[in-house]
């Protein structure tokens, strides 16, 4: 398996709007199984391929204390949606950065596995929100769009500057080279 590099916020290919998956094929499979490998060490509880800056509707997630419950959505849909409730979410492509957002409390969901047959599966608290997140994804959606402006200025500055630390941190870790 291969741990894949996550697209952080403001990338613009992460408002790309993904295309629906038609191939279920090994490489399907291996996607599914990189992408879980990323989202665990990440760690994270749920990755869009988007993330990964593959443009194809399939989402990963799990939100299980040990691990041990992967989810697997190709072409998920929200069929219905019921309730609502505020939970403070992060995103692995928004690293650090936390807030709360209102999203919808119980869906039901029809998607495809990776062999593309069809299920259905009703979802609820924290599992809920994780693929109402991940579907927003593959629609180029970011749960920093709900803030206000203000407030998503600052992320992105925020981001700058660690971004701006951490390449100076291994700039400085480089050996040095005589300059031709
Ligand atoms: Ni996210």
């Amino acid at each position: 398996m291969t741990k894949l590099a996550i697209l952080e916020f403001p990338d613009p290919r992460l408002r790309t709007r993904a295309e629906p998956v038609t191939e279920f094929d090994a490489a399907l499979q291996q996607l599914a199984e990189n992408m879980l490998e990323t989202m665990y060490s990440a760690p994270g509880i749920g990755l869009a391929a988007t993330q990964v800056d593959v443009h194809r509707r399939l989402l990963v997630a799990d939100v299980s204390q040990d691990n041990d419950s992967p989810h697997v959505l190709v072409n998920p849909q929200i069929l219905t949606a019921e309730g609502t409730e505020v939970t403070e979410e992060g995103c692995l492509s928004v690293p650090g950065v936390f807030d709360e957002v209102e999203r919808s409390e119980r869906i039901r969901v029809r998607a495809q596995d990776v062999n593309g047959r069809t299920f259905e599966m009703d979802a609820d608290g924290l599992l809920a929100v994780c693929i109402q997140h991940e579907i927003d994804h593959l629609n180029g959606k970011l749960f920093v769009d709900y803030l206000s402006e203000l407030k998503r200025s600052k992320i992105r500055k925020k981001l700058d500057k660690e971004r701006r630390q951490r390449a100076a941190d291994a700039g400085s870790l480089r050996p040095q080279v005589p300059a031709l």
